[in-house]
């Protein structure tokens, strides 16, 4: 895809897209639909309804299929992405099950990309296996390997890029043009890392983008969320299912994401910008043995991240010398950098992935998944660049 082509999502949309223009009292901002259930007038209203001849398309009969405040975040995550439509739910982790369980049934092959979130290995390697469902694992952003594992069965790859906590990063319009050549092979793709202000799958011929809006789309470390986005046919599928898994967003977990959303764009930017500079500075600190991020020449997706990213997001993962306890002295000096999972948000977090996602593994079982024991993940904040760098900085020289 060519410079121009990388267009990101636009501020105006994080702010406008997919508002109702008829608020009740003319209220700028949304109300919050605080409702379990939708009221008929008589029974011929509600005859009329559920025979399809109402003519509000957006009117809901019950919670669990619907909900205004809900709606509009969908619709504002869709324009954001690209895409025709969206549906909400309670986690991210909601979004990607319901989305891989609404495209397989018994019989059929998933490819998935070994480094993808290990809630999203699990679901695939454990749940989906108990229900008949196979799978093959391939390497980090290795298209090779994922073409030789395409089989006749397979219906669904399912990948992530950056991924978690290397930052691998996947030519997504190589791996759409593999899986359509295919045949009847789907491609859904968590953009979490990314964000549409980075890049938009769709405009890589994905056909779904799946969200934990728990990090960046809602920013604020304060509520969980998720979305999926792609093509109608598609969306409906997952939605229906939604409605009989029922683990639809909360309509306030909505108006706060929906508020978070407005300011996307400038605070991703930032993040951008304050992550690239700490990756610099960290690549000539000597306390640091290596560093990871996709916008890095020394980062083995850099012309990857280069070609098809607008930026490489908030996330800098790296490596000090000294192994674990190093490490854990670095993260215990740090100020502004709160230890906690996560990432995405306005406040910059910092963990250390072997004392927390990997905390039951020995040295010897994280080597043979390609976990260090001295690497520690930072996700920048939207504090003062330099406040950020003086206080990563500061923590490194207590090596
Ligand atoms: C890439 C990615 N996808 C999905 C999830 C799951 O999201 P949630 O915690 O909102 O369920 C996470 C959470 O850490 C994640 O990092």
């Amino acid at each position: 895809m060519a410079e121009h082509e990388r267009t990101g999502a636009s501020s105006t949309d994080a702010v406008h897209a997919g508002a109702d223009s008829r608020r009740p009292h003319h209220t700028l901002t949304p109300s919050i639909a605080q409702t379990a259930t939708y009221t008929f007038e008589d029974t011929a209203d509600l005859s009329r309804y559920m025979r399809g001849e109402d003519h509000d398309a957006e009117r809901e009969e019950y919670g669990r299929y619907g909900n205004p405040t809900v709606r509009e975040v969908e619709r504002r995550v869709a324009a954001l992405e690209g895409a025709d439509d969206a549906v909400a739910f309670a986690t991210g982790m909601a979004a990607v099950t319901t989305s891989i369980l609404a495209l397989t049934k018994a019989g059929d092959h998933v490819v998935l990309f070994r480094d993808c979130y290990r809630r999203t290995r699990q679901f695939v390697t454990q749940t989906l296996a108990r229900f008949g469902v196979r799978h093959t694992l391939v390497g980090p952003a290795s298209l090779d390997e994922l073409e030789a594992a395409i089989t006749p069965e397979t219906r669904l790859c399912v990948g992530e890029s950056p991924t978690n906590p290397y930052l691998y990063c996947t030519d997504l319009s190589a791996l759409s043009r593999i899986a359509k050549s295919k045949g009847r092979v789907r491609t859904l793709v968590d953009s979490t890392f990314a964000t549409p202000v980075n890049l938009r799958p769709r405009e890589h011929g994905i056909d779904l983008v799946v969200h934990s809006a728990t990090k960046y789309l809602s920013g604020h470390n304060d509520v969980l969320g998720g979305f999926v986005a792609g093509p109608t046919h598609l969306i409906s599928l997952v939605r229906d299912l939604r409605s009989v898994l029922g683990a639809n967003l909360d309509p306030h977990a909505a108006f706060l994401i929906g508020r978070g959303l407005k300011t996307l764009a400038v605070r991703v930017e930032k993040q951008n910008a304050t992550a690239l500079e700490v990756a610099r500075m960290l690549e000539v600190h000597p306390a640091v043995e290596r560093v990871f991020y996709p916008l890095l020449e020394s980062h083995p997706s850099h012309s990857v991240a280069a070609s098809q990213m607008r930026g490489a997001g908030g996330v800098v993962s790296f490596v000090v010398k000294g192994g674990r306890p190093a490490a854990g002295r670095m993260i215990d000096a740090c100020r502004l950098a709160t230890i906690a999972p996560s990432l995405g948000g306005v406040e910059t977090l910092i963990e250390q992935p072997a004392l927390m996602s990997y905390f039951e593994l020995s040295d010897e079982e994280l080597a043979q998944i390609g976990i260090d024991p001295a690497l520690i993940r930072l996700s920048v904040g939207i504090e003062e660049t330099r406040d950020v760098l003086a206080d990563i900085e500061g923590a490194l020289s207590a090596l």
